[in-house]
């Protein structure tokens, strides 16, 4: 079933470019114009939401994170993002005008699972984001759209996570459809996107020798530190993720912006840290910011491994590594930027000896709280 992979976690890395033209197929047509059969909540219910809440645990957690950027630049609707294990603690604030995004691979995530039924009790109306056919969440809620990925083995979430992404692009923009925001004009714009997104996945996945090879030299190290900023912020904070569930390995995810207030005492000589760049087109100020901000971390010792877009020339004087992903839309960035930083985290991992597909203490689904 591994198809010749020596592990599920490889063979799923390399189906993401399939994952994720399949969670597109279907719900775009030539014109641009989005079609969510799934999305059983009414135009009208749609129309006269006022605030999103997305709920999820882990990585599930991440692509929720992201999803604020889109949901919010696209539609104007303000969004929070919550772990679902925390949410129904604080006594949320929830109506019949909110819509709960809550997303799972699984389906079966007990904590995101008891979040929905709360945002039910207070009459909010819950969309799922599941990979799972007939699975409990997506049972349980008023909506659901399918991500595609096919069965994730694995217990580290990677294909999944990427089509995670592509179904929160696509409640955005269908949100954005459906109310006719000023960004409107976007939306057809950002669709074709999308749809080249695949084909920059796999040309990610055909350049990822250099970074085995790195992953491989740093498997004696203790500590590996990941920044980005905007969007790629969730990235670092994903990439920390992977390497501490397979390698067992300290990782942070930091915002770089944060480094100042107090991480920055962490770097010392050869210190790893992986800095996500923001496209240096569009929001060129957060580029300049992050360069800024490699200067400073490799002043003072890091080993900087620097993911950037192709034809970024102003990081390469301050790129101990440079990995290069295809120039993609700002908000679309992590599709791209994740995937080396899964690549990395699984060769690490093998490289100490770990078993990639069955973590320690780690098991595919929750379902205790
Ligand atoms: C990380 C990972 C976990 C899951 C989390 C939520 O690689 O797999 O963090 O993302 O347990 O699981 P689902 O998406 O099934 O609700």
């Amino acid at each position: 079933e591994k198809c010749g992979y020596a592990s599920f976690m490889l063979k799923e890395i390399a189906e993401q470019p399939k994952a994720v033209a399949d969670t597109l197929l279907g719900r775009i047509d030539g014109s641009g114009t989005l079609s969510l059969d799934e999305v059983r909540i009414p135009p009208g219910v749609l129309r006269e939401v006022d605030k999103v809440v997305v709920v999820a645990c882990g990585t599930a957690f991440h692509a929720g994170l992201i999803a604020k950027y889109a949901i919010e630049h696209w539609t104007r609707i303000p969004c929070e993002v919550e772990l679902a294990s925390e949410f129904r603690y604080r006594d949320p604030i929830l109506d019949q005008q909110t819509l709960v995004v809550a997303i799972s691979q699984s389906g079966e995530t007990m904590d995101t699972l008891m979040a929905l039924r709360h945002a039910r009790e207070q009459g909010a109306r819950v969309l799922a984001i599941c990979n799972t056919n007939g699975s409990t969440i997506p049972r349980e809620s008023d909506a659901v759209l399918y991500t595609h990925a096919g069965p994730e083995v694995a217990v580290a979430s990677t294909k999944a996570f990427l089509t995670q992404l592509v179904a929160c692009y696509l409640v955005a923009l269908y949100l954005g459809q459906v109310r006719g925001t000023k960004y409107g004009d976007e939306i057809g714009d950002v669709v074709r996107d999308l749809s080249g997104i695949s084909g920059a996945v796999e040309r990610v996945l055909g350049t990822m020798d250099p970074v085995r090879e790195l992953a491989r030299s740093l498997a004696h190290k203790n500590t590996v530190l990941f920044l980005g900023r905007h969007v790629g912020h969730p990235v670092a904070l994903e990439g920390a993720l992977k390497l501490k569930e397979l390698a067992y390995m300290h990782a942070e995810g930091f915002a770089a912006g944060e480094l100042k207030h107090g991480p920055i005492a962490l770097i010392e000589e050869d210190l790893p840290v992986v800095v996500v760049v923001p496209s240096p087109r569009g929001r060129s100020v957060l580029h300049d910011k992050i360069v800024s901000n490699i200067q400073e971390i490799r002043a003072r010792g890091a080993r900087t491994i620097v993911i950037a877009e192709e034809g970024d020339e102003a990081v390469v004087p301050y790129a101990d590594h440079l990995v290069r992903i295809p120039a993609t839309p700002t908000l679309l960035q992590p599709l791209v930027a994740t995937v080396p930083l899964q690549v990395f985290a699984c060769e690490l991992a093998t490289a100490r000896g770990n078993e990639v597909d069955q973590p320690r203490n780690l098991a595919k689904s929750v379902t205790v709280e």
